[in-house]
């Protein structure tokens, strides 16, 4: 890596964070996480698929040793994710041939997330206890999973009273994509605000900010970011890449070096929103570390991506040097 150049982590008044997997902790990619940023995201070693493959079973070496990573190298850790309807094993949601009942699945709920959080208590700081919960073309904003189809919106509310005992300290999210885009950002208002005047324990809004170099505005992500001000919660960018595809199907042999600039453009726009709400925002993550490793890789289809602010050797992108030197 590149020895010379300013960190990330300084350059911010916000924690700077990256998802990472296992591999990522050897060679030169740990090299350039602890060099560049002071928090992590385990990529997919939390979620269900990884963590209780089978019921009661609970796997979580890898867990444990991305977190240890994480604590011996000072870093801010969120726990990602708790409850979602992607990456979660079918026999969750069964009862032999049928489907649980909703009293099954909410005791499944509970011992999942009362085991994981406990586990990392006191070394996870922010959990996403649900993820992707609200479909805007809903009548009532929620999305059909089968979690909801089951136990309609408990699940949500048992997945942060089971959190929130299991460690106070926490701070437990709710999550999602294109929450900047305006329908989606009000479905998701409108939740919030239902369950904290419920009393529900809900201490912040995760932003994934999955964006592409068109699409949308800064502008839009700073009415989001207002927008949820006004409920007092804490908001974190969770997931932030910027495809350098405006569409799901086009691929490019090798990457117009003309849309790395205007993808530098694009941070640059973006930082200036989270550093003007540096009041509203307490983490700022990236959804991996360099271009090499990122999931847009093979989603939605296979094809040469470069979403992030590190290049596949490593190397500072423009982009880079748009957050670190907005100027
Ligand atoms: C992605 C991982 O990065 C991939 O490795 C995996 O194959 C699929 O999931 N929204 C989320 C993340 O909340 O968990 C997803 O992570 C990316 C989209």
């Amino acid at each position: 890596i590149e020895t010379g150049l300013p960190a990330l982590k300084d350059a911010v008044p916000f924690t700077m964070g990256s998802a990472f997997t296992r591999a990522e902790t050897l060679g030169v990619h740990s090299e350039l996480l602890a060099k560049h940023f002071n928090g992590v995201t385990p990529g997919n070693e939390l979620k269900w698929d990884a963590t209780e493959p089978r019921e009661g079973e609970f796997t979580l070496a890898d867990g444990d040793h991305l977190v240890d990573y994480g604590t011996r190298h000072g870093m801010t850790i969120r726990g990602h994710t708790l409850a979602w309807h992607s990456q979660t094993p079918d026999w969750v949601f069964a009862d032999g041939a049928a489907a649980a009942s909703k009293e099954l699945l909410l005791q499944r709920l509970e011992t999942h997330v009362r085991t994981l959080v406990t586990r990392y208590k006191g070394k996870i700081s922010a959990w996403d206890v649900v993820n992707e919960v609200v479909d805007e073309n809903q009548p009532d904003g929620l999305r059909r999973s089968k979690w909801y189809q089951i136990a309609g919106l408990d699940f949500i509310r048992t997945a942060f009273r089971v959190a929130h005992e299991a460690d106070p300290a926490a701070k437990l999210f709710i999550n999602d994509y294109n929450t900047e885009f305006p329908r989606k950002r009000e479905a998701l208002y409108a939740l919030v605000k239902r369950l904290k005047a419920e009393g529900v324990p809900i201490d912040g809004v995760g932003h994934q900010l999955h964006l592409n170099i068109e699409q949308p505005p800064a502008s839009s992500v700073e009415a989001t970011i207002e927008r949820f001000a006004t409920l007092g919660v804490d908001q974190q960018v969770t997931e932030l890449d910027v495809s350098v595809y405006t569409d799901f199907v086009s691929s490019y042999d090798s990457i117009p070096p003309e849309l790395l600039v205007q993808q530098g453009h694009r941070y640059k726009e973006l930082f200036d929103v989270f550093r003007r709400h540096a009041a509203q925002l307490s983490s700022v993550t990236v959804w991996g570390e360099s271009d090499d490793v990122s999931w847009l890789r093979s989603w939605p289809i296979t094809r040469l991506n470069a979403p992030l602010l590190f290049d596949d050797d490593l190397q500072a992108k423009p982009a880079y040097w748009a957050v670190v030197d907005p100027a």
